[in-house]
């Protein structure tokens, strides 16, 4: 069953541990005048999540999902989320919008600029674009700049079944996980190129306080340092020259 935490005011961490691949997937909803899902989950997922999210709201309240890149675990169920919740509108960058979702959908997204903000509500969101951090041309973030919650997708990707929130070493985590991934099917997870260190460093800049991950316990703490000890960390593992 899926696990709920509140990890920030407001904003709710709805986990489901798979056995298999030893993974959390973390979805959050924003509990506020307008609900926002971000992270639709995995389609296979979906009854599960739903059943989670109607613990916190009328599902057919939501009005907002958003996600950071088209992939299956971040969007797979977005068609189920808009029939279980129609007044929802989806909220994601524009390549995402254009060369993904809108034809998945089979209708207009909505499309927001880097730097572009939404509200909830009592909460504002900030869409910060992000392309191939972490990975997909597509990729963005959202950062909610009232109690400063970075929602950072499969940044600081963690294995094991963790605890909702922590202030240990995340950054170590996910090195540990990075390497390992490095040695199966899952090599290369994080494309390093040469806008990675900057985008790294931009979302560091925000100075969040509470960083809500995807994979592994969300983060409370000095993100910012996080941040910068990441792109190392991803320098380290995936920067390397390999000559394959
Ligand atoms: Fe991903
Ligand atoms: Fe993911």
């Amino acid at each position: 069953m899926a696990k709920t935490t509140e990890i920030a005011p407001n904003i709710y961490r709805i986990s489901v541990y798979a056995l298999r691949g030893d993974l959390q997937f973390n979805h959050f909803l924003v509990k506020d005048e307008e609900p926002l899902l971000f992270h639709t989950g995995l389609r296979g997922m979906h009854a599960e999540i739903r059943e989670a999210v109607s613990r916190l709201i009328k599902v057919s309240d939501l009005r907002h999902i958003s996600f950071s890149h088209f992939e299956s675990d971040e969007c797979g169920a977005l068609n189920e989320w808009l029939i279980a919740a129609p007044k929802a509108d989806v909220i994601c960058g524009q390549v995402s919008a254009m060369v993904c979702v809108n034809d998945f959908i089979g209708r207009e997204t909505r499309p927001v600029a880097d730097g572009e903000s939404f509200s909830t509500g009592m909460l504002h969101f900030r869409h910060c674009r992000t392309p191939h951090l972490p990975h997909g041309w597509d990729s963005g973030m959202l950062f909610e700049e009232t109690e400063k919650t970075l929602l950072c997708s499969d940044l600081f990707h963690q294995t094991g079944d963790n605890e909702p929130i922590t202030s240990c070493d995340v950054v170590g985590r996910s090195r540990d996980a990075m390497k390992a991934y490095q040695a199966g099917i899952l090599a290369e997870y994080v494309p390093y190129t040469p806008t990675t260190a900057h985008n790294l460093k931009r979302l560091a800049d925000l100075k969040p306080k509470t960083l809500a991950i995807m994979h592994g316990s969300s983060f409370s703490g000095d993100c910012a340092r996080a941040l910068s000890d990441l792109d190392a960390v991803y320098r380290e593992v995936f920067g390397r020259e390999t000559g394959a």
